[in-house]
Formats: C-alpha cells, structure tokens, sequence
C-alpha cells in the first residue's frame, strides 16, 4: 500500500512572516518542510512533475522558490499511489523545494469529460482514456497528501463568468462546505504534524456580497492561507481587480493569500499592489513554447519576420543566459524550424522575467517604493520593444 513519504529531516513547520508593508502591497516570508519562499511570489506551473521545457536547476536559477503541481493530472498519471511508493513528488521530479498542489476541481471542469458534479465530490472520465474516477474533498486531500506536497489546496468548484447570482451563490456555498471536509481529511492525514499547509479557496463570481461572505466563513476555518479562486475565467480585467478590492479586506491579515492562475505581467503588478502575496499561472511557460518572450519592454514575438536579421538579445541586461547569450535571430529560426531549444530557451527568458518582476515588487515594498516602481515598471511595458 502506499503511504506518503515522510517528513524531511529536522521538517520545519508552515508559517507566515508579513516583514512589511508598502500601501497595500505586502512583502512576507513563507516557510515550509522544503524551505523558504520569499513573497509576493510567482510560481511556474508543473503541472505534470514538470515545468514544460525546463530543468528543474534552470528553473531555481531563476530565483523560483516554490512550484506548483497538478492532482487531476498526476491522479489520472502516473497516479499519487506510484508518485507515493517513489518516494514522493519532491524526489520524482529532482525539486527540493516547496510544492504547492492544486485540488483538481478547477481542471476537472476544464478538461475532464462527462462531468458529474454533486454534494459528494465530482464525476468524470479521464480526457486520456476515458476511465472513470470520483474526486471528493477527501479523496483531493488524500492524493496530495500522498504526493507529499507542502502547500494543498481544498477542492472547490471554480465556475466560469458571466454566470447568474444563484449558480455562483450555489457554486460558493458547496466550497464552504467542502472546505470544511478538506480541513477535516487534512487533520486526520496528520498534515499539520508534517509542517504542510492547506489552504481555503474563496470563491463568489463576480458579486460582492457572495466574495465577502465565502471570505468571512472560510477565515473561521484554520487554514494556514487563503486563496482567491473564481477569478481570470472570463471577465474583464478591471472586474478581477474590483473583486480583488472587495475580497481582500474581508481576509485574514496575518495569513498567505494566493491568487489562483493569474496572470499576465500586469495582472501581477496590479493584484501585489492590492495585497497578493502568491500567483501561477501557465502564461510564461505557454507563451514560451508559441514562440512569445516577456521581457522588460514588453511582449516579444520572436515569429515576427523583423528579428530574423537582428543580432541583439532579447534583452542584454537581463542576468538570464536564455536572454543575453542567443540572438534574436537565432530565437527566430529555432521558432520558425519548430526547434525544442527555441521553446526551452523562450520559456527560461519568460520565467526569469516573471522571476525579476516579483524580485522588483519586493525590494521596492522593502523600500518604501512601490509607487515609483509600479510607475517605472509601466512606462517601460508603455515604451515596447524597439
Ligand atoms: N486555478 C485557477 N482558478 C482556480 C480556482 O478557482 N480553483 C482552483 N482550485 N484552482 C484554480
């Protein structure tokens, strides 16, 4: 049978510093089993036990402290039982540093087939070979309980915008209770006597009066951090940013709390600026392999006819090899030939640009400047690349 692999050696326990302050913007330290996690903080995708087209070193390279993985995935392959009897999700995939897993809700509505969701949990059939499977609050908390992951998430159900009041009201009242079974699934897996951490998910749409209601009853709970679901699924950008005003206030001060899958740059800049401490999001690593870099200027398509005769890096001040050491017109025939270097290259360039915003956003809290920051940040994305 399998068991979930035991706790490091001399295992720290979760905690949450919050160092300082800067309006809104918060500047923390999370500690886990595996590690520290400087915030606010971006977290590349791992979806699979991988960050698509990285490796493991190049990625902490990048000044990544923490990434994310997937239950729904790693449920359906290679399975958390095999991950578990490995040694874990840590040793299978080579990172020794914090992990954060997702519940699966969100990617069983996104990916799954056959659907069918009630009190108990979610049924579905895999989008790989059609078995079925039921994910319950439980059984999301025992899968990641198995993989070993630091920082769980409760299941929850994410549903897309625009939707009526009575489907989101229905949609976040069904994650207050299954936050409540997560909570009490991740007690009896001895989660906290591990050091790990599970998080609540607010839910609520876009309806003020629902976020703030899911807010106040998931900080009677004891989690050890919060998150902010239901969010980029659809609805404007200034929309997600109002809902990040109302929300925040109605959460835990002195807890982590992590917005779920966003997002582009200035998603970033502007949710840190309202008080968000964690981000993941697939976009850089996405990006990367359609042949998009991020860098300081802004977006770059390296498809574009106009860098295959350009001889400049991306950007020569980056301190990323991907960045300074290729051309551009280099990048451009990798990305033309269909090359597997061109998207590794791009999706190391992106995730060291992301990695170099949230060091930017902290050291500008830490001073006292986060304004001048954000201003100078704008103005440079406002220039292009030229
Ligand atoms: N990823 C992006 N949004 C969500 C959400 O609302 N819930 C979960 N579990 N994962 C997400």
């Amino acid at each position: 049978p399998a068991v979930p692999p035991p706790a490091p050696e001399g295992t720290k326990h979760f905690s949450f510093k919050l160092l300082k302050t800067d309006g809104r913007a918060r500047r923390g330290e999370i500690s886990t089993p595996h590690g520290t996690v400087q915030t606010p903080a971006f977290m590349p995708v791992g979806t699979q036990a991988t960050v698509k087209a990285m490796f493991m070193g190049h990625v902490e390279a990048t000044g990544a402290e923490v990434v994310l993985g997937n239950t729904y995935h790693l449920m359906l392959r290679p399975t958390a039982e095999r991950v578990a009897r490995l040694g874990g999700l840590h040793k299978f995939m080579n990172w020794n540093k914090t992990i954060l897993t997702d519940s699966g809700g969100f990617q069983v509505m996104s990916l799954a087939q056959l659907r069918k969701l009630d009190e108990d949990g979610v049924r579905f059939q895999s989008h790989i070979d059609g078995q079925r499977y039921h994910l319950t609050p439980e059984r999301s908390v025992e899968i990641q309980g198995l993989l070993g992951s630091d920082i769980q998430m409760q299941l929850d159900e994410c549903i897309k915008l625009p939707a009526e009041r009575a489907e989101v009201s229905r949609a976040m009242e069904l994650s207050l209770r299954w936050a409540v079974r997560s909570r009490e699934q991740f007690e009896r897996m001895d989660g906290p006597a591990k050091g790990q951490a599970l998080y609540g998910i607010v839910q609520g749409g876009d309806v003020p009066d629902l976020r703030i209601r899911s807010a106040e009853e998931l900080g009677k709970l004891p989690f050890e951090g919060y998150s902010v679901g239901g969010l980029a699924v659809g609805e404007p950008q200034h929309v997600m940013l109002e809902m990040l005003d109302i929300t925040l206030p109605a959460m835990p001060t002195h807890k982590p709390r992590y917005l779920m899958g966003v997002g582009t740059p200035d998603d970033l800049l502007e949710s840190v600026r309202r008080g968000i401490d964690q981000f993941d999001c697939v976009m850089p690593t996405r990006a990367g392999r359609h042949g998009l870099a991020y860098t300081r200027f802004g977006k770059v398509n390296l498809k574009n006819a106009r860098h295959a005769d350009d001889p400049r890096p991306l950007d020569e001040a980056s301190t990323c090899e991907a960045t300074n050491h290729y051309s551009r017109a280099y990048l451009h025939h990798l990305v033309r030939a269909g090359e597997g270097l061109g998207a590794m290259l791009l999706t190391w360039n992106n995730i060291h640009y992301y990695q170099d915003l949230m060091r930017g956003m902290r050291e500008a809290i830490e001073a006292g400047t986060f304004d001048d920051f954000y201003a100078r940040t704008k103005e440079d994305w406002a220039r292009g690349d030229i």
